[in-house]
């Protein structure tokens, strides 16, 4: 039988959690032959919430759940560590300056990163899904030197699931039909969804579509803008879909991309496509056994060009700014 790997979740009581949890525990997030230990983290107000959580796994009789613990000590949290998912973080609330939220952030994701460089298994796999997650990655991977640095990663998957929805939508296609979706920069409003190198049953998206406008004012606002459409009408932010989007990313790292298909994950650039090296973007990348590759010699047009440099350019700010607090 295989030795369980160690699971560890931050913000475990929150709502993204409450949605990542059970997946977790049912074998989605690794494969349903691979037995997981769940490490917890949550702040001391969360722990009890946590507890209760616990509960409810326990009554799941999950046949691959191994092991359950729960702590707000991250040196715990994170021994032996094989995978971290970093989704608590300190979100921004009304009136507060990105240099103050940057600064919040920092106090949570540098001494996880310090707690990962010194507890984490060899293997160790990050995904920061807590926003602004870019820049958390980015303290977190600079806090933790003897980590390579491209086990750090952040979360642009649901973005990437929401252009393909977008676009099975538009054409009628179904999701299964359509390949090759790259989000590229920030996870943020200012992202670039990019569907010229996307197929559709085989034939290149934005020739079938062809439809500038759709595309500019439409696709494009819609998969950045999703997460307030979201607010808007649930009345609460997209738990679920986020948790499923960070399912699919491990999954997807550890298990290998599709032929003739690719991924868009925010990874640490080695300077393709003219992203400065060191920033955590978002790039099209295959993975395989358990490594990612940037997709490299894509054609970008000048639309493109001026979409990717803006993203670009607000991760750049970030990284200046937490620099400039003394984050990394
Ligand atoms: P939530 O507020 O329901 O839960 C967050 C949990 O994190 C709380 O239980 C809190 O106690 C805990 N927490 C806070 N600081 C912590 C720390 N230092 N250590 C451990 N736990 C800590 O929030 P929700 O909805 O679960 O979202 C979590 C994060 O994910 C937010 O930052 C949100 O903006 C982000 N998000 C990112 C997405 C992406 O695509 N990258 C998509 C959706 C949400």
């Amino acid at each position: 039988t295989r030795t369980p790997v160690n699971v560890t979740v931050t913000g475990a009581a929150g709502q993204i959690g409450y949605a990542l949890l059970f997946r977790i525990a049912s074998g989605q997030l690794l494969g349903a032959d691979v037995p997981v230990n769940l490490r917890l983290l949550e702040i001391p107000q969360g722990l009890k919430a946590a507890e209760g959580v616990a509960m409810e796994l326990d009554d799941c009789a999950f046949p691959l759940l191994r092991g359950i613990t729960i702590t707000d000590q991250a040196a715990t949290a994170f021994d032996g560590a094989n995978v971290a998912l970093l989704v608590g973080a300190r979100p921004r609330t009304a009136g507060m300056e990105r240099g103050d939220l940057l600064q919040a952030n920092g106090g949570i994701f540098g001494p996880q990163g310090k707690a990962i460089n010194e507890h984490a298994a060899d293997d160790i796999k990050v995904l920061v899904v807590g926003n602004p997650a870019n820049t958390n990655a980015l303290i977190a991977q600079r806090n933790a030197p003897d980590v390579p640095a491209e086990r750090f990663t952040a979360m642009t998957r649901l973005d990437h699931n929401r252009a393909v929805a977008q676009l099975a939508k538009k054409t009628g296609a179904t999701v299964g039909d359509i390949k090759k979706v790259t989000i590229w920069g920030n996870h943020s409003a200012t992202q670039y969804p990019d569907i010229f190198h996307a197929e559709i049953a085989g034939k290149n998206a934005a020739e079938l579509i062809n439809d500038q406008a759709w595309l500019e004012s439409d696709f494009i606002p819609t998969v950045a803008k999703r997460g307030a459409a979201i607010i808007e009408v649930r009345g609460a932010s997209s738990a679920a879909s986020a948790a499923n989007a960070a399912i699919d990313h491990v999954y997807t790292w550890v298990n290998g991309t599709a032929e003739g298909d690719w991924t868009s994950m925010g990874i640490v650039s080695d300077g393709s496509y003219g992203v400065p090296e060191g920033l955590i973007s978002s790039f099209p990348v295959t993975t395989k056994d358990g490594k990612f590759e940037i997709v490299q010699g894509l054609e970008i047009s000048d639309f493109s060009r001026a979409r990717i440099d803006a993203s670009v350019g607000e991760l750049v700010e970030e990284r200046d700014a937490v620099a400039g607090l003394g984050l990394i």
